[in-house]
């Protein structure tokens, strides 16, 4: 068996009176490709912004490798190897693709960004080495403005990928991008996730992309679980098919 990386019980949060999440639990095992999936506001966003330290949670306890994080900053969830990306990419467009992965490098070592010009050349070989492992190891001197944007993911999988994250949080990571770049980009994350032992949670709309990457899934609806298992255990589930499902969604997406 795999080790637990993360472990949720009983998460909470309600807004005024809209419940978002009410009593969620679940794990995530090392190597794990998890996928969190639910109809629009069933609760999927607000559970990563309690997993990584944006939201409070009212109730529940978040543990990552039996060290609980409930409740602590985003920097400090940071910094105890919970990596995210968003879904509005994070890079810095006039920075070169190099020079963006080597300040995340600089920022996990705790360096000073004051040093970042002295310190051009720092990281600039495991810089290398995250992008060739992303496939971006050709564009390592082109500006990130300048990139496509299925390259932009990868440069931003990398720039997760520099704080040698044990858990990583993908909220709907595919969005805007074509359907073959999206099984490509989920393609890669598993590999990785796979070599490097990461738990990766995310969330997807595109019910192709889930079925074909997730390992298990989660399905949330109105801030509870209703169901987990399998792709083809989840598919088959009559009440999943109800509230999500049914409604188009497993014929290619949107
Ligand atoms: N800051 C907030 N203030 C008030 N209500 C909120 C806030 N954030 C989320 N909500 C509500 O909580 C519920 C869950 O929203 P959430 O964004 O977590 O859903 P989601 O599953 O991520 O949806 P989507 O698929 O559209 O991204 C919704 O009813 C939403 O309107
Ligand atoms: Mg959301």
């Amino acid at each position: 068996m795999s080790e637990t990386v993360l472990s949720v019980s009983d998460l909470a949060k309600s807004y005024g009176g809209v419940q978002a999440v009410t009593g969620v639990s679940f794990d995530v095992s090392a190597g794990e490709m998890l996928a969190l999936i639910g109809p629009n506001g069933a609760g999927k966003s607000t559970c990563f912004n309690m997993l990584n330290g944006q939201i409070r949670p009212d109730r529940g306890r978040v543990s990552l490798l039996g060290r609980e994080i409930t409740g602590r900053r985003p920097r400090d969830v940071w910094r105890m190897g919970v990596g995210r990306t968003f879904q509005i990419t994070a890079t810095f467009g006039s920075m070169t693709v190099a020079e963006n992965v080597q300040m995340a490098l600089l920022s996990h070592h705790s360096r000073l960004f004051g040093l970042w010009k002295p310190a051009a050349a720092q990281f600039r070989e495991e810089a290398r080495a995250l992008l060739d492992r992303v496939g971006m190891g050709a564009q390592l001197e082109r500006p990130c403005g300048v990139l496509a944007y299925g390259d932009l993911k990868r440069v931003e999988l990398a720039i997760a990928l520099a704080n040698a994250p044990r858990l990583l949080l993908m909220d709907e990571p595919t969005a805007g991008m074509a359907p073959g770049e999206r099984i490509a980009l989920m393609e890669l994350t598993a590999r990785i996730a796979k070599e490097s032992g990461i738990a990766v949670l995310f969330t997807e709309h595109d019910m192709d992309v889930v079925f074909a990457h997730a390992h298990r899934l989660l399905v949330l609806n109105r801030g509870t679980l209703i169901a987990e298992g399998s792709p083809a255990e989840v598919r088959a589930n009559e009440q999943v098919r109800e509230v999500y499902l049914g409604a188009g969604h497993v014929q290619g997406g949107h």
